[in-house]
């Protein structure tokens, strides 16, 4: 995957840009506020998802303008395509030409990988932070799992406002019932996918946090189902125990008003060293293990679509000592990177690869 050329027009704060980016690595350097951030956020839109920073559409358009356009060239599978997003009170999208509604289905043309200092909350956050990262991941390469997800939510939401009326009305069990059924056939789903994911994301995070880390230090990551199950890869062995999950915390469940088991509240478990990188992680060592999961992340999208994705890495350098720093850039070394940094002296050992100067939203030359 490579991006050939981008062209933004009342982004955030850029006017007009054009880059011609070059197949290794591409360092957007400058001062804070300049628009360094804002260029990897569109390269991302082309994925088809949201803004990784959480921002809604309207936002993404200039100060007093009222429509943003991000159009690429970007050659894949051999062929050189395009994209163009143009987002106004909403967003449309055509890829090569033809009409893509929705836009998420840009997401089989075009991948990407980013990580932000946002993406920290992965490690440092609660579990709800690494459901979102896993779900979206096997979203990213199984497209159906987002209605898988979202029947799992529905069945859950009914199960939760049946809690809530069941006292006053004993014949709602029978509704009940249905509803822990359904969720326990798509709560068997999603354990088994994300059994399966996590487990191909953590061969690869290991490899490179041993890297990373120089191998002075091992990272273990094992997805932590709240419904323990025996072998997850059975979707009929996980819907009997989630079924009987559900059943045996009715009375707990009817006193509370909500689902207190299920998929929804999952975890996964990551230790360094043996202990939680959540409570004991230095910053370091959260950064490491963050990025540790996002190069990983590339790496099953590669295995799955056969392509290496293009990596977006905001500020990624800051807080690493030189020997981590320079894992990550060699690791790197042979993919679409797009790399910011305000202080270019951090990747000045890469004598490879486009750099460019932003500054006000325009290109220096
Ligand atoms: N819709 C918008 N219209 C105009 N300007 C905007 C809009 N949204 C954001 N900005 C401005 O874009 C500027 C640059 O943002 P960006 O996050 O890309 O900076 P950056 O170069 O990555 O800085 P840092 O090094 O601090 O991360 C900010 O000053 C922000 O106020
Ligand atoms: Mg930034």
């Amino acid at each position: 995957m490579k991006l050939d050329s981008l062209q933004l027009t009342n982004f955030r704060n850029i006017k007009e840009l054009l880059i011609e980016p070059c197949g290794e690595i591409n360092i957007i350097y400058g001062e804070n506020a300049q628009g360094k951030t804002n260029i990897l956020e569109a390269i991302w839109l082309l994925c088809g998802a949201k803004s990784f920073r959480g921002a809604k559409d309207g936002e993404l358009i200039k100060f007093g303008e009222k429509k943003a356009s991000v159009n690429a060239a970007f050659t894949s599978q051999g062929r050189e395509q395009t994209i163009s997003i143009d987002i106004e009170s909403g967003r449309t999208a055509a890829l090569n030409g033809v009409d893509m509604s929705p836009v998420s289905g840009l997401s089989e043309s075009f991948q990407a990988v980013v990580f932000s200092p946002s993406h920290l909350t992965l490690i440092t956050d609660g579990p709800q932070a690494r459901r979102r990262f896993t779900d979206q991941a096997i979203a990213q390469i199984i497209p159906r799992y987002s209605a898988v997800l979202r029947e799992y939510g529905r069945a859950l939401k009914q199960r939760n406002a049946v809690l809530k009326d069941i006292r006053w009305h004993s014949e709602l069990f029978d509704m009940m019932e249905v509803f822990e059924d359904r969720a326990s056939h798509y709560g068997a789903k999603i354990m088994r996918l994300r059994d399966k994911y996590i487990k191909k994301l953590a061969g690869y995070a290991v490899e490179i946090y041993d890297g990373i880390s120089g191998m002075s230090e091992h990272i273990a990551i094992k997805y932590s189902p709240q419904t323990v199950c025996g072998d997850l890869s059975s979707e009929k062995e996980n819907y009997i125990k989630l079924k009987e999950s559900f059943k045996g915390s009715r009375d707990e469940d009817i006193s509370n008003g909500t689902t207190s088991v299920g998929p929804h509240r999952d975890d996964i478990a990551i230790d360094i060293n043996g202990l939680s990188a959540r409570m004991y992680g230095s910053q370091g060592q959260q950064r490491s293990a963050a990025i540790a999961l996002k190069l990983a992340e590339a790496s099953v999208i590669k295995e799955s679509f056969g392509e290496q994705p293009i990596a977006l890495l905001d500020d990624v350098m800051s807080e690493l000592d030189e020997n981590r720093q320079d894992y990550i850039l060699n690791h790197i070394k042979n993919w679409q990177v797009f790399i910011t940094c305000c202080d270019l002296s951090q990747v000045l050992r890469m004598s490879d690869g486009s750099r460019y100067k932003i500054s006000g939203g325009r290109l220096e030359n």
